[in-house]
């Protein structure tokens, strides 16, 4: 089955071809990050138009690449929230366009929660994905660090969110201060590799409490007065970017482990995504401490950041959870119209098409 993404709820547009939840066939991207550099963040309106620049360049680059014909399609995934609401709006009409011209049902799909399918895109066709589940899950992107404990690959229980910054937040903010580019944090990193971890004492956030939240607004305001306070050469930004890093994340490695605890015996893997599951110190340090207890599975670097894929992959699952339980026509499917889409067209087999 083929399932095509959309994906717009921010500064990247994404559109992806994607087989049984598992193959990429294609997957494009565009980005946004050198348009709003300048402006030192997202700006909405900005956004929204870009999106709609690019949207149809994109489909158009992923059919082609795909080597599919639109009458392949099965179903249209798309991204309904969270996010800007105006460049959502663009993603969700063009989906929506597309799904009514080839009679296909449209799947509106939770951005944050897509993000963790990211890790199990090629998993090998022979793996059944009901067996990496029940599963632990962690979102770290600039707007989340959620953890999740996952019964099967629809089901999202949170077990615990940031108290006030996310993590790849603070590692933006810490970068702004040290003067490198947005997103800081594959720059932290770089600088990180040529430093000493222990150069620097750092605060350990909530490490004393049993709480499965995380905290990372101390570790940026201690970070805000070492610089503050004296100015730095070099040698001395790295080992900061070293020190800083490897408290940031293990403060997510000592969270994980919490509910690891918690959960052991029913667990089959763990999953971990978003833009900052890119980083490779964090990958050593979630194998070392977790790696011969659980199977771990981190995205390719390329499905870390949004991307269409990662929204098909989980509309997939949505998909067939739905078709299941035969409620398709129940949900609201079209969160953005007056009226439900499934009453305007007709379900259509693929052959009557
Ligand atoms: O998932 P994502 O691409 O976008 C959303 O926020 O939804 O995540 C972007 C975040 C940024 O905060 C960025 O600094 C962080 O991920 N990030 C990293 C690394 N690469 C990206 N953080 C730490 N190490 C990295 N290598
Ligand atoms: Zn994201």
């Amino acid at each position: 089955m083929i399932i095509l993404g959309v994906e717009s709820s921010c500064d990247e547009t994404a559109i992806a071809l994607v087989e049984n939840g598992r193959k990429v066939l294609s997957s494009e991207v565009a980005s946004q990050i050198k348009t709003h550099e300048r402006f030192g963040g997202v700006v909405p309106e900005i956004a929204a138009r870009e999106h709609l620049k690019i949207i149809l360049p994109l489909y158009e680059e992923a059919m082609r690449k795909s080597g599919c014909k639109p009458s392949d399609i099965d179903a249209i995934a798309v991204t309904q929230g969270p996010g800007l609401i105006g460049a959502l709006l663009v993603g969700s009409s063009f989906a929506k366009g597309l799904a009514h011209s080839l009679s296909v049902p449209l799947v509106p799909v939770d951005h944050v929660h897509a993000h963790v399918h990211g890790a199990l895109l090629g998993i090998d066709d022979s793996i059944d994905f009901e067996d990496k589940f029940p599963c632990l899950s962690l979102v770290i992107s600039g707007g989340h660090s959620n953890l999740y404990y996952m019964s099967s690959p629809t089901h999202f229980e949170i077990l615990a969110a940031t108290k006030d910054d996310a993590c790849g937040e603070c590692f933006d903010k810490v970068a702004k201060m040290m003067g490198l580019p947005y997103p800081g944090g594959p720059h932290i990193e770089r600088l990180a590799t040529e430093g000493n971890v222990n150069s620097y004492p750092m605060p350990k956030m909530l490490a004393n409490k049993s709480t499965m939240q995380f905290s990372y607004s101390g570790l940026k305001t201690h970070i805000h007065y070492i610089l503050k306070n004296q100015s730095l050469s070099e040698s001395d930004k790295a080992n900061l970017c070293a020190s800083f890093q490897e408290e940031a994340l293990n403060q997510l490695a000592r969270k994980i482990l919490l509910a690891q605890k918690r959960f052991e015996p029913n667990l089959k893997s763990i999953l971990v995504a978003g833009g900052v599951a890119a980083n490779q110190r964090f990958r050593q340090i979630l194998h070392k401490e977790l790696g011969n207890k659980q199977q771990i599975f981190f995205p390719k670097l390329t499905y870390c950041a949004d991307n269409g894929a990662m929204i098909a992959a989980y509309g997939w699952h949505e998909y067939l959870k739905r078709h299941k339980n035969e409620d398709f026509n129940e949900h609201t499917w079209d969160a953005y119209a007056r009226y439900k889409f499934e009453q305007v067209l007709p379900q259509n087999s693929k052959e009557e098409r």
